[in-house]
């Protein structure tokens, strides 16, 4: 009996070492410890055999049932190991591979440079003491028009064409001028500031003209102030912009809120002066349209004339843009292009 015990151990641990998976395992276990097993049946013919010899092989087989489960737990350890190891081998992936990435814009290491010139624009101004001011792109009829000097009879308001909410009352801004009228209301002479952002018209789009576009609004409002001190900060402007001489041209300009008004030219930096689609063959193109504040603006601004008077300028920055970077065509800078994006340098 005892001799048996010691087959059924050694039969054991050979047949484990060729158990190849867990369903053999568990049949293998079975097959010695299960009820039918190998070993319950050495033990029942213990039935008649005397106390000791029950009592010493009761401890014998207690021991092998031990081994018995160690050895299965363990190579179970091992079978389930193994499966795991061989489904890495078959499904591996190199989590270091770079896949196709979607461009979420982040990645984009140049600033868009329309945003790249305002910034510039902003610093030459922050450093002549002029205060940034923002408006609202939905505007008023009142703060685009009338406290512009501009009421609701004038045919100036057919010189841009606007983009008009269904109530009649409001209007994607067509200039920043606006920014004027807002910034008056709330301050008290003498103060200047510019105003830089997005404005709309309704207008078919080409080369040089889009329906979004951006401009940057001026004021300067005090006292005893002169067309010399708006043709200065003028001529500062462009000159650190270009970080050169620019050619310039003053010719008399019409817009209801300045008088006198003036149109700034510049000569094409494109084509240089020899005429392009930028410049519509020109040569010049028309940069910054400028004057001195009508009494009127002053006035609807709660600015006494009589005591302050200033000047004001609109300039637009995606000419600017196209002039300083020699881009072509205006709807470059509204595609989304991240490639056109990333070629500018960061601010
Ligand atoms: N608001 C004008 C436009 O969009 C530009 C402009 C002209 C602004 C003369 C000014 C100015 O401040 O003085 O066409």
């Amino acid at each position: 009996m005892k001799q048996n015990l010691e087959d059924l151990k050694n039969e054991f641990a050979h047949a484990l070492e060729t158990v190849k998976n867990r369903s053999e395992l568990v049949n293998l276990k079975a097959d010695f410890l299960g009820k039918k097993g190998k070993l319950n049946s050495i033990l029942k013919s213990l039935k008649d055999a005397s106390p000791e010899v029950k009592k010493s092989l009761g401890m014998k087989s207690n021991q092998l049932k031990e081994a018995v489960l160690a050895g299965v737990e363990k190579k179970m350890t091992h079978l389930e190991l193994s499966e795991i190891n061989e489904g890495l081998m078959k499904n591996w992936q190199d989590v270091s591979f770079r896949g196709s990435v979607r461009d979420n814009g982040l990645s984009a290491v140049g600033y868009h440079p329309v945003s790249i010139i305002q910034r510039e624009i902003e610093d030459i101004f922050l450093s002549m003491g002029f205060e940034i001011l923002d408006g609202p792109h939905i505007e008023d009829d009142y703060h685009n028009f009338e406290a512009l000097n501009i009421p609701d009879t004038h045919p100036a308001r057919d010189m841009q064409d606007t983009f008009w909410f269904s109530d009649m009352q409001h209007l994607l801004r067509t200039h920043t001028s606006c920014i004027q009228a807002r910034g008056m209301e709330t301050r008290k002479p003498p103060f200047k500031f510019i105003g830089p952002g997005k404005v709309f018209r309704c207008e078919a789009t080409d080369a040089s003209h889009e329906a979004a576009f951006h401009q940057l609004e001026g004021m300067m409002v005090g006292k005893d102030i002169s067309v010399a001190n708006l043709i200065y900060f003028m001529k500062t402007l462009l000159s650190e912009i270009f970080q050169k001489e620019v050619n310039v041209r003053l010719r008399p300009g019409f817009f209801p809120f300045v008088e006198p008004g003036f149109e700034l030219d510049i000569e094409c930096l494109i084509c240089g002066g020899k005429g392009c689609s930028v410049c519509k063959q020109s040569g010049w193109v028309e940069l910054l349209p400028c004057g001195m504040v009508h009494p009127n603006v002053l006035k609807s601004g709660g600015v006494d004339p009589e005591e302050y008077n200033g000047f004001a300028f609109g300039l637009g920055l995606d000419r600017l843009v196209m002039m300083r970077y020699g881009i072509d065509d205006i709807r470059h800078l509204h595609s989304g292009n991240l490639s056109f994006v990333s070629q500018f340098k960061a601010y």
